[in-house]
């Protein structure tokens, strides 16, 4: 069966990994992380697309993949249309900061975001922003050297940087005015839950975007088969994952072992 191929600058992108493994298990995915190439939130516009466009290319022409997962905001601010349009023939997913479901939970109607730069920056960013409702309001927080701090394992810098941007935010509670919702606008993030949850107190719902990203695969991947009935018929039970990075095996090797329990093989390409 073709794999689902899936990327992001990093191991963020595992979190989104994860989730399509609980929602799909009897789907083989592909996944590479462009950390020789990272971070993408840091990075100017052009160098995300043109490095979006490089990973989907490969994802499809060499592993055959028939949908694309961008498991990174970041990139999918920059690069999701141009992606649609390389391979319109493809489902291609992408993700993005969950304000909707962030604002349906809130009761203080403040809502704390964490993202990159770019993501915040972003054209696309800024449309989700003002399409949502007013009576909710929105703090937003670039965290410039969290992703890379995640990739590298470094707990000292992940809490001194959480401890950070999450006193940039505000204060935090279920008093009038306080944060009481906070959305994990970038994958990377998701790795960093406990830390987060430790500075904010457990009455502080975080929302990352893993669940929905993976549900929303499943629903164009059911219509695409439905569309296509003769797909349906050799459909093979071949459940894997197989990881590629452009950077430090280990780095993913390791991440992996820790957050997808283990997973196949882990190989280095080097791409564009
Ligand atoms: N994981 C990526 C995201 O969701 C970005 C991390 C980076 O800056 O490379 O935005």
């Amino acid at each position: 069966m073709q794999p689902i191929g899936v990327f992001d600058s990093g191991v963020g992108g595992l979190s989104v990994l994860q989730a399509l493994r609980l929602e799909l298990p009897h789907e083989h995915f592909v996944y590479v992380s462009d950390s020789g190439h990272a971070p993408y939130g840091e990075r100017d516009v052009s160098h995300v697309l043109q490095r979006s466009l490089a990973i989907g290319d490969y994802l499809v022409h060499s592993h055959g993949a028939r949908a694309l997962v961008v498991a990174c905001n970041t990139a999918t601010a920059a690069a999701i249309a141009a992606l649609r349009a390389a391979h319109p023939a493809l489902p291609v997913v992408g993700v993005e900061p969950a304000l909707k479901p962030a604002a349906a939970h809130s009761r203080t109607g403040v809502v704390g975001v964490l993202a990159t730069r770019g993501t915040l920056a972003s054209d696309k960013f800024q449309a989700l922003l003002q399409a949502q409702n007013t009576q909710v309001r929105f703090v937003l927080q670039a965290c410039d050297g969290l992703a890379a701090a995640i990739e590298h394992d470094d707990a000292a810098q992940i809490q001194a940087l959480c401890a950070r941007y999450t006193a940039k935010l505000g204060h935090f509670g279920a008093t009038p005015d306080a944060i009481d919702t906070v959305v994990l606008g970038c994958t990377h993030y998701a790795f960093a839950t406990g830390v987060l949850q430790n500075l904010l107190g457990p009455a502080v719902v975080l929302l990352d975007a893993g669940k929905p990203v993976a549900q929303r695969t499943h629903s164009l991947l059911a219509q695409s088969m439905a569309e296509n009935a003769a797909s349906t018929d050799d459909q093979e039970k071949t459940d894997g994952v197989e990881l590629w990075t452009t950077g430090a095996v280990d780095t993913l090797r390791d991440a992996a072992q820790r957050w997808l329990c283990g997973a196949g093989p882990v190989r280095h390409v080097v791409l564009g």
